[in-house]
């Protein structure tokens, strides 16, 4: 009889990592359901950093002593811990920028400038965060080209069967998705998009701001162009993130930011530029911040990304579980095996950030609002909705206090 070994999560022991658990808010223990906004950080990453501060610090690439050549050093093997991470080809194909918004303005901007025109067609789905959305809305709208929305099916999930009647007879260039949504959960089909743009000659970029803490992201495996992620959002530093792009796409760009170390030569007139990564990262680099984001990821590796899926998985099919009980209570987006772990939801005749201040005062932090998605808010019908989004260190009791103060918040306002 075969065994399935099935990985496994012990989020209680996890939980001693986080020095952020050991204070107590408003008198009471942390139950931090607000990890989709930014992820809390393990002593392991914040020791990371110390260390090359107090060890290995001083500016990168530009001078021969012993010590810049450490922290030179360190930048670049954080890059290639990231390209292992992302399984990406080459350490050349890794731009390290500020957070995933960046990393995608930089292709709205130095792709889509030089190769978008009118006849062509930009396609954003309606469930993206608008750092996937307003770059292409804006740069399609400078550059002539059409921007159209892919619509959500009632269940949340992406209508992959609209896409040929959004084209129409427009050349498609480029297709922006989300991996997972950020207020839904919803895992998107990306490799499905993916075969569609490509068939169509179109790039796709692809935001893994939200699927990287949670799942494994594989660049070759997504079949994506160009794909964005944020080191604050798994564990490690604010400041930080990278951009993954194909290396001959990224060879034929402009750069996007001008500045020092970004340069070949600079002569009177003109000037050109350093080979890649570099030509994207203009100025001094996120050194301590790239070394807090390899941490990181060698944080949440050692914990097991297949681990933390199935164990968001549990806790997605728990709160929606616990929540079906209230029939006061509305979720939006897909079930639980369709998700990270993610769940929004309403509260009938209580607004959402009156939601999260009760929540508050029991120790609960929630996040309430339109969560950066205003074109899936319309298409759900309401303006803001409360979210509750777990983590590695999520355990099931905390769920339990968000529904014990969610009975508070009706009481008090409905
Ligand atoms: C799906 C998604 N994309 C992009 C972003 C933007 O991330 P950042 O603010 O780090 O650039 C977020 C942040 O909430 C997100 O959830």
């Amino acid at each position: 009889m075969a065994v399935t070994t099935m990985p496994s999560l012990d989020a209680h022991r996890l939980r001693a990592d986080f020095p952020i658990f050991e204070q107590r808010f408003h008198g009471k223990p942390l139950a931090f359901l607000d990890s989709a906004a930014s992820a809390q950080k393990p002593r392991a990453v914040l020791e990371a950093m110390t260390t090359f501060y107090e060890t290995s610090y001083a500016n990168v690439h530009r001078s021969v002593y012993q010590l810049a050549e450490m922290a030179t050093e360190a930048l670049e093997s954080s890059r290639e811990t990231v390209r292992g991470f992302l399984n990406a080809a080459s350490p050349r194909e890794v731009v390290f920028v500020r957070n995933a918004t960046e990393g995608i303005n930089l292709v709205a901007y130095a792709w889509g400038l030089s190769n978008l025109g009118p006849g062509d067609v930009v396609i954003a789905t309606e469930l993206e965060h608008h750092s996937n959305f307003v770059p292409w809305q804006y740069i399609a709208r400078r550059t002539g080209a059409s921007f159209r929305i892919l619509p959500l099916d009632d269940g949340g999930e992406l209508r992959l069967d609209a896409l040929d009647g959004l084209a129409g007879d427009g050349r498609v260039k480029v297709v922006a998705v989300g991996v997972v949504s950020n207020a839904l959960g919803t895992v998107n089909p990306v490799e499905q998009l993916a075969a569609w743009a490509h068939d169509r000659g179109a790039v796709v970029v692809a935001d893994a701001a939200q699927a990287a803490p949670h799942r494994r992201v594989d660049v070759q495996a997504l079949g994506c162009d160009f794909l964005a992620v944020s080191a604050h959002k798994m564990c490690g530093p604010s400041g930080v993130g990278a951009l993954w792009g194909r290396a001959e796409l990224l060879e034929r760009m402009e750069p996007f930011l001008l500045g020092g170390h970004m340069i070949r030569s600079v002569g009177d007139e003109a000037s050109s530029w350093a080979e890649l990564p570099h030509k994207f990262e203009a100025g001094t680099a996120p050194m301590a911040e790239a070394v807090g984001f390899a941490a990181a990821v060698d944080y949440v590796q050692g914990v097991g990304l297949d681990a933390i899926e199935r164990h968001e998985h549990e806790l997605a099919a728990y709160a929606l579980g616990r929540l079906a009980e209230l029939p006061w209570v509305t979720t939006y987006g897909p079930p639980a095996d369709r998700r990270a772990g993610i769940v929004s939801f309403d509260v009938d005749g209580v607004h959402p950030h009156d939601v999260a201040q009760v929540l508050d005062f029991e120790g609960v932090a929630i996040r309430a609002g339109h969560h950066c998605c205003q074109p899936l808010m319309r298409r759900l019908g309401v303006t803001a909705t409360s979210r509750a989004s777990f983590y590695l260190y999520t355990v099931p009791e905390e769920i339990d206090r968000l529904v014990t103060g969610l009975h508070k918040a009706r009481k008090v306002f409905a």
